[in-house]
């Protein structure tokens, strides 16, 4: 057994729709039970839209982001949903009619929130390597009419981003806008996160600016013109599911925050990133109101008001992908099921060996339910590597059943690839008694839209 796979292997079988409150197992006639979302079967989404396809329940969505609202109630604040983890447009549009801003990436993500119409005053900029065009596109950015140029934030990560930032505001500026806000992210050197490839916030790392250095760079710009130091930033990592570590970070960003205004720099904003976990199998994230509470609780004696970028803790538990099962096959030590889902629609197991809870949709009586027969769970594409669950106990299936592979929200679909000139899925989101196609199914024709035949 490769090391690859050992956090994906041999696990105790979880069945998140007993604890997640808008996915549940509801009577289907006779003895059968099946997997609801909100007010609708998974089965006749299948149906309708075909598989594999990511479902969200849009309460789930609301109520993640009401969660983390509620723990900041008492500090001004703004979240800025981090649109890696979930780019859909309808999601977006959804999580801005909350009250949602928005973290962005690229340009790219700029370009999809242009397209939404969200106002530069929600949008802060991070990411190590902004490129000039997207600098300039940010600096230009109008998301509409009544809207002023620009961003709220951009949270430059070196010197030499700072500097280019500096000479592309200065031109804009000379057409009498605002200048930008501007923070430092710094890098806390705090240790956080679950896989080490979703560990940011140490030196080591390539994210951030050490303090020092972070303070020579306010320091020595306090009188810029083209800019101006709005804020300071840190981000220390993913799926981090202690608040300990964002409590050690946000101390320092506290007392950084407080040496600069010693300094007679006055800063009007915490950025403290995202990270927060989830509970995919085992785990026991702090809630979201608590986490909130801890940050209003550090940040409100600063006077300041706070910026969050969460990601994952917003969007991850809202989604099934839901699948079928093409084969059934096993050999003297093995049994696999073979999904119609794969690694291009779900990397997440093969990048970060993350174990997604995988449950049947439909339970008819006449199975023997509590059968804990073990398999291998794969897909279709050519890599062993393309296998999302080892030895799990998905009990016994058979050709065309239908799975829900959980926890598919954050990461999933943003993730997605066409590795196998496989389309990529389709996306359906369900409020109450609705299901709405909010992405559809690539086809053959999409896989090569951009091809030129040289
Ligand atoms: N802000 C910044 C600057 C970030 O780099 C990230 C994530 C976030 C916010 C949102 O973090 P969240 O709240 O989602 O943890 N693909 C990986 C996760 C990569 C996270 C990258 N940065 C995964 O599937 O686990």
């Amino acid at each position: 057994m490769s090391p690859h796979v050992k956090a994906r292997r041999g696990l105790p079988y979880v069945d998140p729709a007993k604890h997640l409150p808008h996915f549940s197992w509801k009577k289907r006639g006779g003895a059968a039970r099946e997997v609801y979302c909100e007010q609708v079967p998974l089965s006749q989404i299948a149906r309708r839209y075909g598989t594999p396809a990511f479902v969200y329940s849009r309460q789930a969505i609301q109520d993640a982001y009401r969660g983390i609202e509620r723990g900041l109630a008492k500090v001004p604040h703004q979240v800025c949903f981090a649109v890696k983890a979930n780019g859909n447009l309808s999601i977006l549009n959804f999580l801005a009619s909350l009250g949602s801003g928005f973290d962005i990436v690229s340009g790219g993500e700029l370009a999809h929130l242009g397209h939404l119409g969200i106002s530069g005053r929600r949008i802060v900029f991070s990411g190590v390597g902004k490129s000039r065009e997207e600098i300039r596109e940010a600096l230009r950015y109008r998301g509409n009419r009544r809207d002023a140029r620009g961003i709220l934030q951009f949270n430059v990560e070196s010197p030499a981003e700072l500097e280019m930032l500096i000479e592309e505001a200065s031109r804009v500026s000379r057409a009498a806008e605002r200048a930008p806000g501007v923070s430092v992210r710094v890098n806390p050197d705090v240790k956080a996160g679950g896989h080490p490839h979703i560990a940011t916030g140490l030196e080591e790392h390539k994210f951030g600016i050490a303090w020092p250095e972070a303070r020579r760079l306010y320091l020595a710009h306090r009188g810029a013109q083209a800019i101006r130091w709005q804020g300071i930033s840190a981000h220390i990592g993913s799926q981090i599911v202690d608040l300990q570590p964002f409590r050690r970070a946000l101390e320092r960003l506290a007392s950084y925050l407080l040496d600069l205004r010693r300094q007679g720099i006055a800063l009007e904003y915490l950025d403290v990133g995202g990270g927060l976990g989830v509970r995919y199998t085992s785990e026991h994230p702090a809630s979201r109101s608590d986490y909130g509470r801890m940050i209003a609780e550090i940040a409100g004696p600063l006077g300041v008001k706070v910026l969050l970028e969460p990601g994952r803790s917003i969007i991850a538990e809202s989604c099934v992908l839901l699948s079928r099962v093409v084969y059934t096959k096993s050999n003297s030590r093995k049994s696999f099921v073979i999904l119609d889902a794969a690694m291009n629609d779900l990397m997440r197991p093969v990048l970060y060996d993350a174990p997604h809870p995988i449950t049947r949709v439909v339970q008819a009586s006449s199975r023997n339910e509590n059968s804990a027969e073990r398999s291998d769970i794969v897909g279709p594409v050519c890599e062993t590597g393309d296998t999302f669950l080892v030895d799990w106990p998905l009990g016994s299936v058979s050709q065309r059943d239908l799975v829900a592979i959980w926890l598919a929200g954050a990461y999933g679909f943003a993730q997605s690839s066409n590795y196998n000139a496989r389309g990529r899925a389709a996306e359906i989101l369900v409020y109450g008694r609705t299901a709405k196609l909010i992405r559809r199914r690539e086809t053959y024709r999409d896989l090569l839209r951009t091809d030129v035949l040289g």
